[in-house]
């Protein structure tokens, strides 16, 4: 069986192979976490996005939609936290010169502990065979007690540390453990310093302290400064929701994991406004209800795990990421915080704007409560592409990449191919695909044997294949071939609209 790293290597090229992520400005040999969507990624990217839109805003009436800015004016990153807190603990190495996030090299000082007790785990598994109990040796046996108390003594530390900004504490922790740069294999660290993850950049002419601007690093504070605009215009009445969907810039240190950690990213993002005392019921209410976002997508449910927050940011009062299993392990996939009346109140402060909510039921002003949804795009896009690419062995002993992307996901509906390029054939496959590109998106391919064109169609996910042969002609209508199954059935040429529409239809999310 592949290893996880193969696996991963293998998401990386077929992306690039079938044009759906290049790295950016390849030809100047790339810029470091920073990628491009090619004509097969854009569509599945914007397929993602209209999947979460129509859930989130379609679905509900009182969730509305907006598109802010990306320049936004300076002091709300003030008012927000982002440029006093909005930082991660930086350390270089003397002899590399390369640098690193010290919590990091700390978190994977931890995974190299976890990786020893998963190796223990594993040699067990295969001497007991069946008999084997997991619960029972985690629990007991001596080795992984001794790595499993190692680790809870570093968590420790290292939570205390972080905590109270203990930036020589953070150094010192990484010298007792031993930690050694991966480049240059020396413990040759600098101090650990602060590091603003926000990109600065001037707007006007004459360069000045004032002029400074932000590339704003989550798409949030956009809704937040626009509450009153859509609560007025649209006569809101609460509990509602504001979307949004943009670009999100953050200057990560460690920029790896493809399009995992990016420093230009996508975020799709809802604020709820809540009555103040309810906030944890909605909490509770959009844990579920995005956790059914992800599981209507037809992805196991094991795949997906809950990581609530036993450290709150100062403004939340719960917290919790929706995970999911990459194939580098369980990483954060989506975020979902109580934020209080935080972000607006610190805007009412800052702005001298009163930003509060007239409750006509209660006869009372007050300033919202706030349940936030935070899902990066490029993260969905990475999860469903990893988990629906596989090598296939088939009956015949041959094997096949196969795409099994959600047919509504997937950059192409169906394939039109007409079996050989001859004989009327060709004109005919144009004439129905002309009859059905208004409403789908197709794909026309008449180079190579059938068998290829199938092979093509599965690499890049297209649910459906019809194939137009010397029968179509006579009027006995076209072969669809099902992409998962293979299974292949003769639809008649009037009955096609209606059948890809049966099959790729919306998903419901329930
Ligand atoms: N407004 C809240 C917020 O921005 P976050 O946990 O920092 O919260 C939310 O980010 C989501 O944005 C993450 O769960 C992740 O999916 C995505 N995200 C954050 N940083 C990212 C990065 N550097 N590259 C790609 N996606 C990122």
């Amino acid at each position: 069986m592949a290893n996880q790293e193969d696996i991963f290597k293998k998401v990386v090229s077929h992306a690039k192979e079938y044009g759906f992520i290049f790295p950016s400005s390849e030809i100047y040999d790339g810029l470091g976490a920073v990628y491009d969507y090619g004509q097969l990624g854009t569509e599945l990217k914007n397929n993602i996005k209209q999947y979460w839109w129509k859930a989130m805003v379609q679905y509900h009436e009182n969730i509305v939609g907006i598109d802010s800015a990306i320049f936004m004016h300076p002091k709300i990153w003030k008012a927000s936290g982002h440029v006093d807190a909005f930082n991660d603990p930086l350390i270089d190495n003397k002899d590399s010169k390369k640098r690193y996030r010290a919590d990091v090299l700390i978190e994977d000082h931890i995974a190299k502990i976890e990786e020893k007790i998963k190796k223990e785990c594993e040699k067990a598994h295969k001497r007991f065979g069946d008999a084997f109990n997991l619960d029972q040796f985690v629990s007991t046996n001596p080795r992984v007690l001794e790595h499993q108390k190692q680790i809870d003594e570093i968590h420790g530390k290292y939570a205390e540390l972080m905590n109270a900004n203990d930036l020589a504490g953070l150094k010192q922790l990484i010298l007792d453990l031993g930690i050694v740069c991966p480049i240059s294999g020396t413990r040759n660290w600098t101090d650990v310093r602060q590091f603003n993850l926000m990109f600065a950049t001037k707007m006007g002419s004459v360069e000045g302290e004032n002029d400074t601007l932000y590339l704003r690093p989550e798409t949030a504070q956009g809704i937040f400064v626009n509450f009153l605009n859509v609560q007025k215009s649209g006569r809101m009445k609460i509990p509602f929701g504001i979307a949004q969907i943009g670009k999100a810039f953050r200057n990560e240190i460690v920029a790896r994991q493809f399009i995992f950690r990016m420093r230009e990213f996508e975020q799709m993002e809802m604020q709820f406004f809540v009555r103040p005392g309810t906030e944890l019921e909605w909490f509770k209410h959009w844990k579920k209800e995005r956790l059914n976002w992800h599981l209507a997508l037809g992805i196991p449910a094991e795949k997906y795990r809950f990581h609530d927050h036993e450290k709150l940011a100062h403004y939340a009062n719960a917290a919790t990421d929706i995970e999911f299993e990459f194939p580098f392990g369980f990483k954060e996939l989506e975020g979902i915080h109580s934020r209080t009346d935080f972000d607006l109140s610190r805007h009412s402060e800052f702005s001298g704007k009163k930003l509060q909510y007239f409750d006509s039921e209660l006869n009372e002003n007050y300033t919202p409560y706030v349940i936030e949804t935070s899902i990066g795009v490029d993260r969905t896009f990475l999860a469903i592409f990893s988990h629906a690419l596989k090598e296939e062995t088939l009956e015949d002993g041959s094997t096949r990449t196969l795409l099994s992307l959600p047919p509504v996901l997937a950059p192409y509906k169906a394939a039109i191919l007409p079996l050989v390029k001859k004989d009327g054939l060709p004109e005919k496959a144009r004439e129905i695909m002309d009859a059905l590109k208004y409403d789908f998106m197709l794909q026309y391919d008449e180079k190579d044997a059938i068998g290829r064109r199938y092979r093509r169609q599965d690499a890049i996910g297209t649910p459906f294949c019809i194939t137009v042969d010397n029968d179509t002609l006579e009027g006995k209508g076209v072969t669809v071939r099902e992409r998962d199954t293979m299974k292949q059935e003769r639809i008649d040429i009037e009955n096609l609209r209606a059948y890809l529409h049966e099959h790729i239809k919306p998903i419901q999310v329930r």
